[in-house]
């Protein structure tokens, strides 16, 4: 078995020509080229990759936006009036929620946090949108998507279903 051990003694050694350069035996343009093409070739797996990660990335976060958060009653139907709002909280206690009846059978829930800088938005009956005072942005009654100001998400939808007279929170997409 050869060892490259530099040794005087080894019969494939001399100094002229290690015994590495002898097992691969580039001269040193064709050694450039190979190290051209490995760049090259590195260059384009890691483009790959990063590629294939933006990928797995979006389709990971278009998942997320489904739901968050587990189902559960929120108040009983009659105890919100046509027209007005309810404040609770979902998914967790530290998440601020409301929801707005807007006729017999339909409510939209949404999260209360403005999507620009996080202050609490109130609803406008007479403007039909909900509004922060912070910088003056304003959502869509119903929709929650940006009507004016500096916002540029619509507040986050909390899916709510109304069930023998009772209203639950199903999720809330992020
Ligand atoms: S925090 Fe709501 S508009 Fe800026």
């Amino acid at each position: 078995m050869t060892q490259d051990s530099g040794s005087a003694d080894d019969p494939l050694h001399t100094e002229a020509e290690p015994i590495w350069k002898r097992d691969f035996p580039y001269e040193a343009a064709e050694e450039e080229e190979v190290t051209r093409r490995e760049f090259a070739r590195y260059l384009t797996l890691g483009i790959g990759a990063m590629a294939a990660g933006s990928v797995g990335l979006a389709a990971w976060t278009q998942l997320r936006t489904i739901n968050t958060g587990e189902p559960r009653p929120v108040v009983a139907l009659h105890r919100v009036a046509i027209g007005e709002t309810f404040l609770f909280d979902y998914p967790t206690p530290q998440d601020p929620a409301v929801l707005l009846r807007l006729d017999d059978t339909r409510v939209v829930g949404f999260s209360q946090k403005c999507t620009h800088l996080g202050c609490v938005v109130y609803f406008e009956p007479e403007e039909s949108r909900w509004h922060c005072p912070c910088h003056e942005g304003n959502f869509d009654g119903s929709s929650g998507e940006v009507l004016s100001g500096p916002p540029t998400s619509p507040l986050g939808k909390i899916e709510l279903e109304v069930r023998d007279g009772t209203i639950w929170a199903l999720g809330r997409e992020v």
